[in-house]
């Protein structure tokens, strides 16, 4: 099964590449209001590109803020029917001087194809496109039903996505989901994602006098801004145990099971790899009683995103800043819920306050954790595609970045997700040098075309007893 899948997507795959690489071109930061037009512009490609496949409606839908694209192909209503999820915006790309290459001029060197976007999501969205395409040019049809989401906003939060699924609820129904914007666990480890962090934020505005002031003439007599806010922000986590010492940040973990973290531990982890794609680090830090991958996947975490207050530029400026600021995000694991880890860490901050300061805090919008079946019926065909075009049995994971739309789909739609993505730890997705090996970029082709295959053959399979 699939050969006839195989050689026409080895026949095509300079063309893929080809293809992705005009995609790429197309500079889509939804964060930048300036590129607003282009984020458009990339939706009405990606909306010509699933056309063009054989998808027999494809249109961009808007939102109130950046569009998002829709197209399926309905075979027979008889059929399974999947939903594809993919995002086509990208993170910034600063510091550009960083980039060998710059992000929106994608250049392969050794085997790999360097661009912003290149495997976070427009990558492993094409990927599904061209196992489309493989599928219709080869037989003439599909095995099953397929519709396509792919927001424009994942990368700023997928602000309106809800309101989006609620909209569009009608034609995103669907037996499964397939998403492809995760990675697998090392090269030559194929494995499937089933679990996702979620993610809260909050910013912190620290202020003090009205302008700054010289630091001889007040200094000793007025509270330092930068100063309160340093304070405040090393109050948040215990150095001796890593812990957040947030009151209640940790009070609706759902620990793992003793199988789960047994399963971890005997995945093929290399902590000098880890280091090595952590930017060379020399050490990995966080919670006491914790192994890396059970902080990375099961464990919630807080972290200072960025920080700001006087002065920054060359020499030197003596001065009492007016104020400072500092981002904050925290990574959650279920059954933790976004609103009110953030609204639990406003409170800390301001109780840490030290007198002579005044602190807002603004609570952002969050993303809910979530943990997909490792035995969907989906699940199970995508190990066997995965398998067939890797060689070797996918291992069972779970990740710690966080794609809110899957936990939508599973409160909104009662859907669920089959996590299946390409990306390799070193990719270095939202880094300078994004970039997707193309070996990878055909495999993943193959994968979901032949997914599709053993997801219609597998409805008449019967529950694995696992
Ligand atoms: N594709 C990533 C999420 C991801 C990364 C999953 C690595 C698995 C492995 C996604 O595009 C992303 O970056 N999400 C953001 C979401 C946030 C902006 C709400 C994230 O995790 O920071
Ligand atoms: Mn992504
Ligand atoms: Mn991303």
């Amino acid at each position: 099964m699939g050969h006839d899948l195989d050689d026409y997507c080895a026949a095509n795959q300079p063309r893929f590449v080809d293809e992705l690489v005009e995609l790429l071109r197309i500079p889509s930061v939804s964060a930048q209001p300036a590129h607003a037009a282009d984020v458009r512009r990339n939706a009405e490609h990606i909306a010509a590109a699933a056309q063009a496949v054989g998808f027999t409606t494809a249109e961009v839908v808007e939102t109130p803020g950046h569009p998002a694209v829709y197209a399926e192909r309905i075979v027979d209503p008889a059929l399974p029917t999947v939903l594809i999820y993919g995002h086509h915006d990208v993170q910034p790309v600063d510091p550009l001087d960083e980039w060998v290459s710059p992000p929106f001029e994608p250049q392969v060197r050794d085997g790999k194809l360097y661009a912003r976007g290149a495997v976070d999501d427009k990558g492993q969205v094409f990927m599904h496109l061209k196992a489309v395409e493989a599928h219709l040019r080869t037989r003439g049809e599909l095995p099953l039903n397929l519709r396509l989401i792919v927001e424009g906003e994942e990368e700023i939060g997928s602000v309106h996505f809800e309101q989006l699924v609620e909209s569009l609820r009608d034609r995103l129904v669907a037996d499964v989901a397939v998403v492809s914007d995760t990675g697998i666990f090392a090269r030559g480890v194929p494995s499937l994602t089933v679990g996702l962090r979620g993610l809260c934020g909050v910013e912190v505005h620290v202020r003090g006098p009205s302008l700054d002031l010289h630091s001889g003439v007040f200094g000793g007599a007025v509270q330092n801004p930068v100063e309160a806010l340093a304070r405040m922000l090393a109050s948040l986590k215990d150095p001796a145990t890593g812990r957040v010492t947030v009151p209640g940040f940790y009070d609706e973990v759902v620990p793992p099971t003793d199988e789960e973290r047994a399963a971890y531990a005997s995945l093929p982890f290399s902590e000098d790899e880890f280091r090595a794609t952590a930017g060379g680090i020399t050490q990995t830090v966080g919670e006491e009683g914790w192994t890396v991958l059970e902080r990375r996947w099961v464990r919630p975490t807080l972290e200072i995103n960025g920080i700001w207050g006087g002065y920054q530029g060359e020499g030197s400026k003596t001065i009492i800043p007016a104020h400072a600021g500092a981002k904050i995000s925290c990574r959650l694991v279920p059954a933790q819920k976004p609103q009110v880890i953030a609204e639990r860490v406003a409170f800390a901050l301001r109780a840490a306050a030290p007198p002579g300061v005044t602190v807002e805090v603004v609570v952002k919008q969050g993303g809910n954790p979530v943990v997909t079946p490792s035995d969907h019926p989906a699940v199970r065909a995508a190990a066997r595609a995965m398998a067939a075009v890797f060689g070797k049995e996918p291992v069972v994971i779970r990740e710690g970045g966080s794609i809110p739309p899957v936990e939508v789909f599973q409160r909104v739609l009662g859907m669920q997700s089959v996590l299946v993505g390409v990306g390799l730890p070193d990719d270095q997705i939202h880094a300078p040098n994004e970039k997707f090996d193309l070996d990878h970029y055909a495999m993943g082709v193959r994968v979901l075309a032949r997914l599709w295959d053993e997801i219609a053959e597998g409805v008449h399979e019967q529950p694995a007893t696992v």
